[in-house]
């Protein structure tokens, strides 16, 4: 993220910043700024630029397709599906991801080599890692959550160099993400982790991730708990020390490190759980001085975290189960996948727009079928079926966990391979798979989802 273009934009009225990321082979050597400089004219050449979009065309000149993986167009803050060469004001970031084994354990141990000493209370891995590659992307959200929080990064960094005193105007650098379970909080903080590494490598010459295990910060021995979470700190202070790298550390389920006080002081809690929350206070505050630091953490059970937690956290986010649209968009992403891997025979679903555009014009009670051979018949029939589908999951209140699951229960309970198989064809990965029709994987998920409902009647039911 560029505070000092996003300042200029102010000034050049109508020229919107475009973020362009350029992931590079894991093998590719070439410098960074040269790359940077081809991506820009190459990116210049084009009158005009759907946003946001793959960008294709680069694989022909033989200084980018030697070192570049994919060109991703990511958001600007313009509403438009795409923008002229006039209107663009380009920040062409550059990155080469660390490979997904990356990951060191992070011990909070003294080092006198006793067991018990040694919890493995986080672990850091290299940002941008690959193991989160595509993650933002594949999270959707009915409001514009993911800018909101790039917004906030971007907001504290403009204050940070306009050099503001930190006595009049202060932040904490902490999130907090709340929400019903499988809503994608721990996702979308490892996807802003992995963004922000790329947006900020300007900066930053390395960035990590640090997430820590909470419920290894309590000790077995009783009162130890408190110096656990100091030790913790301790090492990420060491981490932080290194001005020009970037650190980000995920607190996955909070309410487990900082459970109310109030519940403590009542009597009701150990006082081991009231060391904890004072000591994690404490290192807060004093973490909120270092540039170079953002905490993210998330909850189930916002009510239950300690209130003095909330009041540092600078954004409080619910993150709701996910709206018909957005059901669709996963179910569409999720479609998109299997019949790209060759799993599915192919078909074309169409975007959401789309489909609401056939669901506006199609009268109720209108058959449509699959046998039609004319494309955009069939076209209309999928985006129709999978909005039915996304009405249904809604009216479940299925969260985005659940969905991203649909096509595998589909498989095994109502494709099983064999039985499915129209034709026996060979998948892209090589292997000789059935490639089943569109429409009978979109029976087997409708199939699951009422299944569901049934199951969770019998839960209500108990
Ligand atoms: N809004 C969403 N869009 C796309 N995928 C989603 C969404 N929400 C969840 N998922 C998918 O669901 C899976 C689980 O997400 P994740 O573990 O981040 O949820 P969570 O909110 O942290 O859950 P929990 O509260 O149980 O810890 C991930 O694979 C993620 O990709
Ligand atoms: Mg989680």
């Amino acid at each position: 993220m560029d505070t000092k273009p996003a300042v200029s934009a102010l000034s050049e009225a109508k020229r919107w910043p475009v973020h362009v990321e350029v992931r590079l082979k894991s093998r590719a050597s070439a410098r960074f700024d040269t790359i940077r400089k081809h991506v820009q004219t190459f990116v210049a050449s084009h009158d005009r630029l759907g946003i946001p979009s793959v960008l294709e065309g680069w694989q022909d000149l033989p200084e980018l397709a030697a070192s570049v993986e994919i060109i991703n167009i990511c958001e600007t803050p313009c509403t438009k599906q795409s923008l002229s060469r006039a209107e663009m004001m380009l920040h062409v970031h550059v990155y080469q991801p660390s490979d997904g084994d990356s990951f060191e354990e992070f011990a909070t141990g003294t080092g006198n080599g006793s067991e018990d000493d040694d919890t493995m209370a986080a672990s850091v891995c290299e940002l941008p890692n690959r193991s989160w590659e595509g993650l933002w992307n594949s999270l959707i959200y009915a409001g514009d959550i993911k800018l909101k929080l790039l917004d906030y990064i971007h907001a504290t960094l403009l204050l940070s160099d306009a050099g503001v005193d930190f006595n009049l105007v202060s932040w904490n650098r902490v999130v907090l993400l709340h929400g019903p379970p499988g809503t994608g909080k721990t996702s979308l903080c490892r996807a802003l982790a992995q963004k922000l590494s790329i947006r900020l490598s300007h900066r930053y010459s390395h960035a990590r991730l640090l997430e820590i295990n909470s419920h290894s910060l309590f000790s077995k021995w009783f009162s130890e708990s408190g110096k656990l979470v100091q030790r913790l700190f301790n090492s990420i202070n060491e981490l932080i020390e290194e001005e020009d790298g970037f650190v980000v550390v995920l607190i996955d389920e909070v309410e487990s490190l900082t459970a109310a006080r109030a519940g403590a002081m009542a009597g009701t809690e150990p006082s081991d759980g009231l060391r904890v929350v004072n000591a994690l206070l404490t290192q807060l505050d004093k973490l909120k001085h270092r540039k170079n630091v953002l905490i993210m953490s998330t909850s189930n059970l916002v009510n239950a975290i300690d209130s003095a937690f909330v009041d540092r956290a600078d954004i409080v986010q619910f993150i709701d189960l996910p709206t018909r649209e957005a059901i669709y968009e996963v179910l569409r992403s999720c479609l998109c996948e299997v019949i790209a891997k060759g799993v599915v025979a192919p078909a074309k679903i169409p975007t959401l727009k789309q489909a609401q555009m056939f669901e506006v014009v199609t009268k109720a009670g209108d058959d449509h079928t699959c046998k039609t051979e004319d494309p955009h018949e069939k076209q209309k029939y999928l985006g129709l079926r999978v909005l039915k589908l996304a009405t249904q999951c809604r009216s479940q209140q299925m969260s985005g966990r659940a969905l991203r699951r649909l096509p595998v229960l589909a498989l095994a309970r109502y494709l099983g391979m064999g039985s499915t198989a129209q034709t026996s064809e060979t998948g892209t990965n090589g292997s000789a798979t059935g490639v089943a029709d569109i429409d009978i994987w979109l029976d087997g998920m409708a199939q699951v989802i009422q299944e569901q409902m049934k199951e969770r009647e019998h839960l209500q039911q108990q």
